[in-house]
Formats: C-alpha cells, sequence, structure tokens
C-alpha cells in the first residue's frame, strides 16, 4: 500500500499546504508549517461510526429549557467573568502565558467545587507529587479533588464516561493530550483538534464542566487552530505582568454570559486571591480617584495630582485595557525641538501636537515633548489621540486632568474629536476600575440609550472639538486663554 500523502499544516491557522514552505500562505506566519500524516478514517475520533444518518427532530423555539443550574466556585471574580459560574455540559478554554497561574486558578476551582459536585483535575504537564504539593501550600490539599496524570485521551475518555462522572473536569494543558488514533505529535493542530473534539463530546454527553488550558504563543493567542476558539463554548484569558502581583481574567467569547467582564486576582503565597478593589493596584503610582460626586470642573479639587497624565480607556483587540498616558514638555534647547515617544506611534504625536497649535492656539510644537505609555504597553488606537492630547495640554499648562477621568476619542486633523468603537466596553471597564468620569466624543454612548457604565456611576462629558479639552485645562493659565482667544477671532 502506497504511503498516505503527507500534508503540511500551519500551527497558526491550520491551513493545508502541499509542500512545506517557510511562510504560511493563508495566513503569512513564518516557520508555521508542520508535516502531518492525514487520518485514515473519516473524522470521528473515538466513537462508533454509523451508517446511514436519522431525521432530525425540529422543535420549536419555546419550550420547557432543559439547563441544569450553573455550577459556581465561590471565587466571585472567576464566576462572574463565566456569566455567573459554569454552564454544566459546556466546555471553557483558559489561555496564557506560562507561570502566569493558570494550573494555580484551577486548582483552586476544582478544590473549591470537589466536595459539591465532584472535580477532577487531569494533568499532563506535571507529576502528581507537583500538584500535591501545590495543593497543600494553596491550602487545599483535604478537598476530595480526584487528581490524575495523563495524557492520552482514550484513557480520560474511559474514566470519565459514566453516570457518576465528576461536575468538573479540567485538562491541563490541551496541548499535551494525543488521540493515539492520529499521528501527529500531541501539541500539532489535528492533535489538538481531534482532542479537544472528543473531550468537549464526552462533557455534552456527561454533563460535566470542562477546564482546558491551553497554552498562548508569542503572538498572545491560544497556540494551534482558532477552530479551538470556536469549538468551545467560553474562552477565558489569563494574563498580567511577571513581575506584578496582579492577574486579570477575561473572557473573550462566551455563550453563556458578557465577554466584556473582568475578574482580578492578586497572587500570593496562598494562591491567588480576588481582589475587592482593582484600580489601587492596576494603576499603581497613581492618586486614586477622590470622590465619585467631584463635579466636572477641571482643576483645583486636585492638589497634589500630578499635571501630564491622563488615564486613556483603549481596546487590546476585544480587551479593554486602562493605561496611563504621560507626557512632559520642556523648552526646547536647541533648534530643533526633540520628541522622544515610548509606546505610542511618534508619526501622531506630530499630527497631535500641529492640530493643538493650529486649531487651538497652543505652543506645544516648540517644546521637547517626552510621551510614555506607562506599564511598558504599546497603543497602536487612533483613540488614544484624545488621552494624548490631555496629557499634552495638561502639561502644557501645568492643569492635572481630574484624577477620576478616562479619556479616549480619535482626533481629525480639523481638531474635531471622533467617535470611536467599543464605547460600552470602555466605560463600563472604566467604571470596574473605580473611575467617575469619562471624556468622550460626541456620538453613540454619549446621549441617549444610557450604557450600563452610565447607570452604575460613571459620568460622561462629552468634548466635540479639541479646544474644548484645551479649554478645561488652561482654565486658570492666563496666557493660553489669551491666546486661545485670539484664534478663536
Ligand atoms: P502556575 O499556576 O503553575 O502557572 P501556569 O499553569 O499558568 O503555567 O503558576 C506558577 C507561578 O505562580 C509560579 O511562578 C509560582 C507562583 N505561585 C505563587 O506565587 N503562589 C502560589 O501559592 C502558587 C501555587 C504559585
Ligand atoms: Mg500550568
Amino acid at each position: 500500500m502506497a504511503r498516505a500523502q503527507a500534508r503540511f499544516v500551519c500551527q497558526q491557522c491550520g491551513a493545508v499546504h502541499a509542500k512545506w514552505t517557510g511562510r504560511c500562505e493563508g495566513c503569512e506566519a513564518w516557520n508555521s508549517l508542520i508535516e502531518e500524516l492525514p487520518r485514515e478514517a473519516p473524522p470521528q475520533g473515538l466513537s462508533k461510526s454509523r451508517s446511514g444518518g436519522r431525521p432530525l427532530g425540529f422543535v420549536g423555539l419555546t419550550g420547557p429549557s432543559m439547563l441544569p443550574p450553573r455550577r459556581q466556585t465561590g471565587i466571585a471574580e472567576l464566576d462572574r467573568v463565566c456569566g455567573g459560574g459554569f454552564v454544566p455540559g459546556s466546555a471553557i478554554l483558559v489561555g496564557g502565558d506560562p507561570g502566569i497561574g493558570k494550573s494555580t486558578l484551577l486548582l483552586q476551582a476544582a478544590a473549591a467545587i470537589a466536595a459539591s459536585g465532584g472535580a477532577a483535575y487531569i494533568t499532563g504537564e506535571e507529576a502528581i507529587d507537583q500538584v500535591r504539593l501545590r495543593a497543600e501550600r494553596l491550602g487545599v490539599a483535604e478537598n476530595p479533588v480526584l487528581l490524575a496524570a495523563a495524557s492520552s485521551i482514550r484513557d480520560i475518555a474511559a474514566s470519565l464516561d459514566r453516570e457518576d462522572a465528576p461536575g468538573l473536569v479540567v485538562v491541563d494543558s490541551i496541548q499535551t493530550m494525543y488521540l493515539d488514533t492520529l499521528d501527529s505529535a500531541p501539541g500539532t493542530v489535528s492533535q489538538v483538534r481531534g482532542a479537544a473534539q472528543e473531550l468537549i463530546r464526552l462533557a455534552k454527553r456527561r454533563g460535566f464542566v470542562l477546564i482546558l488550558v491551553g497554552h498562548v504563543t508569542k503572538e498572545g493567542i491560544i497556540a494551534g487552530p482558532r477552530v479551538l476558539e470556536h469549538m468551545v463554548d467560553t474562552v477565558l484569558y489569563f494574563e498580567g505582568e511577571r513581575g506584578h502581583q496582579f492577574r486579570i481574567l477575561r473572557a473573550v467569547k462566551n455563550r453563556f454570559g458578557a465577554t466584556d467582564e473582568i475578574g482580578v486576582f492578586e497572587m500570593s503565597d496562598g494562591g491567588l486571591s480576588e481582589v475587592p478593589n482593582p484600580s489601587a493596584l492596576f494603576l499603581a503610582g497613581r492618586t486614586m480617584p477622590a470622590s465619585e460626586t467631584e463635579e466636572d470642573e477641571p482643576a483645583g479639587a486636585n492638589a497634589g495630582h500630578l499635571s501630564g497624565s491622563a488615564v486613556f480607556a483603549g481596546m487590546e483587540g476585544t480587551r479593554p485595557v486602562l493605561v496611563e498616558v504621560q507626557a512632559l514638555i520642556a523648552p526646547a534647547l536647541l533648534g530643533t525641538p526633540r520628541r522622544a515617544v515610548v509606546g505610542w506611534d511618534g508619526t501622531r504625536l506630530a499630527m497631535i501636537t500641529a492640530v493643538l497649535d493650529t486649531r487651538c492656539g497652543l505652543s506645544v510644537g516648540v517644546n521637547d515633548i517626552y510621551l510614555n505609555v506607562a506599564g511598558g504597553l504599546r497603543i497602536v488606537e487612533p483613540a488614544a489621540d484624545l488621552a494624548v492630547a490631555a496629557a499634552l495640554v495638561s502639561a502644557l499648562t501645568e492643569t492635572p486632568v481630574p484624577d477620576d477621568t478616562v479619556v479616549f476619542g480619535e482626533i481629525a486633523l480639523s481638531g474635531d474629536v471622533r467617535p470611536v468603537g467599543h464605547t460600552e466596553a470602555r466605560l463600563k471597564e472604566a467604571a470596574k476600575l473605580g473611575f467617575g468620569t469619562a471624556w468622550i466624543p460626541i456620538g453613540r454612548g454619549s446621549g441617549a440609550g444610557r450604557s450600563r457604565a452610565v447607570e452604575a456611576g460613571l459620568k460622561t462629558s462629552a468634548i466635540g472639538h479639541l479646544s474644548e479639552l484645551a479649554t478645561r485645562l488652561s482654565a486658570r493659565h492666563a496666557p493660553l486663554q489669551r491666546s486661545m482667544r485670539e484664534i478663536a477671532r
């Protein structure tokens, strides 16, 4: 019999190529093709093949719902991100950098649920002793979690395909699992896809909650095919800075809840604990919002808070993030003013200084300008324009932006502030992190049809033109007031 034709599958996007090439034609990723042998049987995994099909029994949209109640872990941040607890029979994918705390979080979740509904923790990465040691550190060693070190899907299926399957099954990680009906190595696209398919099918049949841990590539997406994200019901990302204590759990997909929820945890000696007031950790070093009832007046009440800083409510893909934009303006000593930009686009900075100069009558451009996005984040969104402008004007006028305020909006060359997408998500994140006011563009979100964030106590204040921002931040700066009046004439 002839050897089955080899094929090369991109590990990033799943595209199949007949020959190896250095670059995938599908997603243009470099060095992502791996040889995989095609399966011999049609894709039906371990289940028995059935000849012919049987007619579907169509039903109406209304009817008695068969969904059992959600399972709650009691870890409030986790339950909330999942939309109020785990839905039995659902599959959840948890992604995140190595060492960020995925195994820790899931062991804690399994331990929390074990006594009431049963929980199994299957590890393909660590030895039993390692997990036991961790359980001891976390103080959950006494909880009746079923622990196993395994990586064969056939073995796992044989142990879990029972009436009395545990209510929660954690598989750490999906990249270490393999299906012996496939020839490729664990971690390849077909293995990851095949293994996940089997486990998800099992979870649906036996009604347990399945949590898969997924590794993350350098680019920050879950390694393996994107299809994995399509196969599961919920995708959570666990992220944070290695050097920092805080960790954020975000839902990027959730069939059973909102995706704009985040859960904040703190990593300590005793494992992960929930953080009731994340703002304090998050924008550490900043003076936090003084009071929620503060009026809209810009300066004055914020004595002690530094000028030249604005909090930008940004989006990272589908995920909202708040970052501090810092600006420093110094008189230029040399003929050509210096520009040093960290974390943002220098061309865009030039544009904004030009707009501030020309449309608002400020003289920003003649100075040396240093712009920094705190925390090492790189922003690519034009929505950061208004926050950058606010930091610049604040630095120039030595007037702090009110410290409970977040800012976002795109600036046009005319000086108009344009609406940006995801207003709701940005506002919600700001409200969640304790901010009370948002300076936003006129348009969606600023008018009627108020968002949930606004209901939660966040005030929005619309800015139609950049000069309005300049007016707010230069109220006590007489020379600027004069030059702005001249421009207005
Ligand atoms: P882990 O859960 O193994 O990460 P992942 O599964 O995402 O790779 O987390 C390991 C890190 O967490 C490790 O650097 C040590 C730290 N840690 C604590 O600080 N405190 C603890 O109680 C535990 C269990 C881990
Ligand atoms: Mg781990």
